[in-house]
């Protein structure tokens, strides 16, 4: 579902800010700065801790993903897989497959997604939607 926000509307009589920059602020705030772009090479991978929430950024030729370093078969640690096929991960537990890009399960033994976050590269730093 997609929520558009409105345009020069006010959120209530005694609050005159305009939910249109309520919403811009929440936009601009909801992401979170955790590592430098130089520190993770094309074809590496960095693990980072945001809300106790443990995420796996990858390099791939230069793009930055990030998704949850939880493999959904058994709780496997992501960031310490295989790149393979150039945008998969390969758990180091047991050998699940899932999509760097989307967070899908391509392979048993997982069959549910990881979770996936937005990231934007700003001044030679990456930012990730907060993970809650
Ligand atoms: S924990 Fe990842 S495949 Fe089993």
């Amino acid at each position: 579902m997609f929520f558009a926000p409105p345009s020069a509307t006010y959120s209530s009589e005694d609050d005159k800010q305009p939910i249109q920059e309520l919403f811009n602020d929440r936009t601009m705030s909801n992401y979170v700065k955790v590592a430098a772009l130089a520190d993770i090479p094309a074809g590496g991978s960095k693990l980072v801790e945001v809300n106790r929430i443990r995420v796996a950024l990858f390099n791939l030729d230069g793009a930055i993903h990030a998704i949850e370093d939880v493999c959904t078969h058994d709780g496997g640690p992501l960031v310490e897989g295989t790149i393979v096929d150039g945008c998969q991960v390969q758990c180091p537990r047991h050998g699940a497959r899932f999509d760097i890009r989307t967070g899908a399960a391509l392979s048993f033994p997982a069959f549910e997604p990881t979770n996936t976050y937005a990231v934007q590269v700003r001044d030679g730093d990456i930012w990730i939607e907060e993970p809650r």
